[in-house]
């Protein structure tokens, strides 16, 4: 098989080969924990009256953060539960430990660990892995995207009518843009896993990926550089770029869909 068209073969390319290794180990060491606890969690905490944090969550963050810290000794993380450390080094690793807690507090097999290095402000090596099907989608800019160690691309659909969407609406104040865009498309669906359904896109599970607000640099690293590299294109709400790495503090929105669409859904969001 030519090099280029494996994930750690496009890596080598870019001189990102161990970077990605370390975070496909540590993606798979995440999602061994998450399986192995799954169905079995001893402590749900609240982390505010909607928000919930499980032991899960806190032990696969200190897994990934021990695992990436240890070959890259120098490098900062941007963490969901430990939160920001070392910055100023202009390489950083922006992790969900486990994106779709919900989900996986209830046993719902929808959930995934995200892992992106950011090399100077910009996702450069993603890594995501969903543990219930061992689905492992990896990344690097420039170099294309892969599921389990293949090439992945969106399958080109010229009809609205065609497009299968992720969707998350805020619930107030969207409900006339929510049915103009459920009306034009084939169907909407929301899965509880940002990170998952913006990942989908990357191989045309999902044709966009449609979130206005709400999100955070980890929920949307690694798989908007995978929805990306598999050829969406991605903007922020508003139509603006889809990463700032200054906006760590402050909730973002997504919107990711094939290029011919892309226009279309953020003029309906309007
Ligand atoms: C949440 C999930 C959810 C999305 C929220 C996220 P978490 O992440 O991705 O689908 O709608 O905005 O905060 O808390 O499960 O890591
Ligand atoms: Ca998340
Ligand atoms: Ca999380």
């Amino acid at each position: 098989m030519d090099s280029l068209t494996t994930p750690l073969g496009a890596a080598r390319a870019r001189g990102l080969e161990r970077e990605l290794a370390v975070a496909m180990d540590a993606a798979a060491r995440a999602a061994a924990l998450q399986v192995e606890r799954y169905e079995r969690l001893e402590r749900i905490v609240h982390k505010s009256a909607r928000d919930i944090l499980t032991e899960v969550d806190t032990l696969s963050e200190e897994l990934i953060i021990s695992t990436i810290g240890e070959a890259f000794p120098d490098d900062a993380f941007l963490a969901e539960e430990s939160g920001q450390s070392r910055p100023g080094t202009g390489r950083t690793w922006v992790i969900d430990p486990l994106d779709g807690t919900v989900n996986y507090a209830n046993g719902i097999p929808i959930f995934c660990t995200s892992i992106c290095l950011v090399i100077d402000g910009r996702p450069s090596v993603a890594a995501l892995t969903d543990p219930a099907r061992d689905d492992r989608y990896t990344a690097v800019a420039g170099g294309g995207a892969f599921l389990n160690d293949r090439p992945i691309a969106m399958p080109v659909k010229e009809a609205m009518s065609d497009l299968v969407c992720h969707i998350s609406l805020p619930p107030y104040g969207f409900a006339r843009r929510e049915w103009r865009i459920r009306k034009l498309i084939r169907v909407a669906r929301e899965t509880g896993s940002a990170a998952l359904g913006l990942a989908y896109v990357g191989n045309g599970r999902f044709d966009a990926f449609i979130q206005p607000r709400g999100l955070w640099l980890w929920d949307i690293a690694a798989a908007g550089l995978i929805a990306e590299e598999g050829g969406a294109r991605v903007t922020d709400g508003t139509g603006g770029p889809w990463f700032v790495e200054s906006a760590e503090n402050r909730s973002r929105g997504i919107i990711a869909a094939l290029p011919t669409h892309h226009a279309t859904i953020l003029e309906l969001l309007r």
